[in-house]
């Protein structure tokens, strides 16, 4: 291993070998270098091979290397270098008729992507390199001026920025048919009440909409959230250059009008060192992804033989491969753990950044796989989310089976507030009346009168009214509580609100 690597870095490749022969031999070494550049350039053809005049080694190359997954920008890489060879016109930097063999060039490599016919060659670096390469080997020398002024620092930054626009467009499209499918379930649902918990414990009964609500209300957020970030994610970092901005005074706003964003970058080295964008993004994902993972997480309870509140379709769920009576409910455990998956991006991310001084270095390459695989996840989560909501059954009898009415004492309190008691001394009566209950190892709602006097004198035989779910259900009637008219004007609200935010 040792000898191995010592063969490696000793290889005739090393860079500071011709300087050496440029002390040692003279005008023969100079021969001997020019022969060199030569040699690497035709080999290597890199964008940037001028300076160099060793080959990079192969594991290096690979190591730099991001077409294995940059290509996935190849459209908008497209894009963006059509946009930019008319600003260059306009400039004055290529002519008329450049421009257009490089905008035919470029379609012709549009063409070859979009057929799945493009070859991806050893020298192609990044999804950039591979363009202008291809673009060059179809129309020739005019490829050569694309690059004027342009640097792949902020080439990449406007790639990933066009992108993301229309990743979120297509995210939000998904996250909106989720919440539609969860609103029109609730409406349909809305007479169904069952044990709401807190702590995991029976706290009081609730309509099963008010549940759906609950999560549709933070998915709500998430869309907004998202809308907010597409705001900052569309501002244009082309004619930033490497890092001091472009010196041909190439039009910007003709650029940001032809990539249709909204504003342009305020400063060429923040525009080319920043990625708060993607940043944002993979919070957002984060965010989001733990929302769907708490509704998985009570679903996969409710959908325990324990609960039986629901049940899974077929679709959406798996067996055992040792346990033949086995269902489970792989989606929403999936749902589950992709949460996790996704905050890694976010903080693995966040380290890389961390860590960077201002403008553009290579750790920001790591912004890619990052921003794609939150996409990727957060796109299949809610797919699949949407299906497991659109196609669990509920079983409405359970449901309301596994109401008891310890679930209305605070009921039996607010009984003897409505009688002019003050609320602290209604919960103690409550409480005790729930002792009582306890001691005689008696449902709550089976203590007599007599009973509850112990409790409170104030306690009359009206008190059977509270042994009523539905009626306690209907007291939250109040805006946001479980009152059917309350859901009801969630449900409005949650269809009004998906209009307005429709694309
Ligand atoms: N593949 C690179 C990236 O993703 C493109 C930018 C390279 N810029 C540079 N100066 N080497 O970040």
């Amino acid at each position: 291993m040792c000898i191995k690597w010592a063969e490696r870095w000793s290889s005739p490749n090393k860079r500071g070998r011709p300087a050496f022969f440029l002390q040692a031999t003279g005008l023969l070494g100079i021969a001997l270098i020019l022969v060199a550049v030569t040699m690497a350039n035709t080999e290597g053809n890199k964008l940037w091979g001028g300076r160099f005049v060793g080959n990079t080694d192969p594991i290096m190359e690979q190591f730099n290397a991001s077409i294995a997954y940059d290509q996935r920008m190849w459209k908008v890489d497209i894009k963006g270098s059509k946009a930019y060879v008319k600003a260059l016109q306009k400039a004055g930097l290529v002519t008329q008729d450049e421009m257009e063999q490089i905008l035919t060039g470029l379609d012709k490599v549009f063409i070859e992507w979009s057929k799945d016919e493009f070859k991806i060659k050893p020298g192609d670096e990044d999804i950039h390199t591979a363009n202008e390469r291809r673009l060059k080997e179809i129309i020739g020398d005019p490829a050569g001026k694309l690059h004027t002024g342009r640097s792949r620092n902020d080439q990449v930054v406007t790639d990933m920025r066009l992108w993301l626009r229309e990743a979120i467009a297509n995210l939000k499209g998904q996250a909106l048919q989720l919440i539609n499918t969860m609103v029109e379930r609730a409406a349909v649902e809305i007479n169904i009440l069952f044990p709401g918990y807190t702590h995991m414990q029976r706290a009081q009964p609730i309509r099963w909409s008010h549940w759906i609500l609950s999560h549709a209300a933070a998915l709500s957020r998430d869309v907004e959230r998202l809308e907010e970030i597409r705001r900052r994610v569309n501002v244009m970092p082309l004619g930033s250059g490497a890092i001091a901005g472009n010196p041909f005074n190439i039009d910007r706003e003709l650029l940001r009008e032809e990539l249709n964003f909204d504003k342009i970058s305020i400063n060429s080295m923040d525009a080319t060192g920043q990625r708060d964008f993607v940043a944002e993004f993979l919070f957002w994902g984060s965010m989001c992804l733990t929302h769907l993972s708490k509704m998985a997480e009570d679903l996969i309870l409710y959908n325990t033989k324990e609960f039986s509140f629901i049940s899974l379709s077929d679709a959406y769920s798996t067996g055992s491969s040792l346990m033949p009576q086995k269902k489970n409910a792989d989606s929403l455990e999936l749902i589950r753990s992709k949460a996790g998956r996704v905050f890694g991006r976010c903080a693995g991310f966040m380290m890389t950044l961390k860590g960077l001084p201002s403008t553009y270095n290579k750790d920001l390459q790591e912004d890619k796989e990052a921003m794609f695989d939150t996409y990727d996840t957060v796109h299949a989560v809610l797919q699949v989310a949407a299906g497991v909501i659109s196609t669990l059954e509920v079983s409405q009898k359970n449901m309301e089976a596994a109401l008891s009415p310890d679930m209305l004492a605070t009921d039996l309190a607010y009984y003897l507030v409505r009688k002019g008691m003050p609320f602290r001394e209604a919960h103690s009566c409550a409480g005790k009346a729930v002792y009582i209950a306890e001691s005689k190892k008696a449902l709550l709602n089976k203590l007599t009168v007599e009973d509850l006097h112990n409790a409170s004198p104030l306690f009359d035989s009206d008190v059977s009214s509270v042994w009523d779910y539905n009626g306690s259900v209907e007291q939250y009637s109040a805006p946001g509580g479980t009152g059917k008219s309350s859901v009801m004007a969630q449900i409005e609200h949650f269809r009004t609100w998906l209009q307005a935010h429709k694309q």
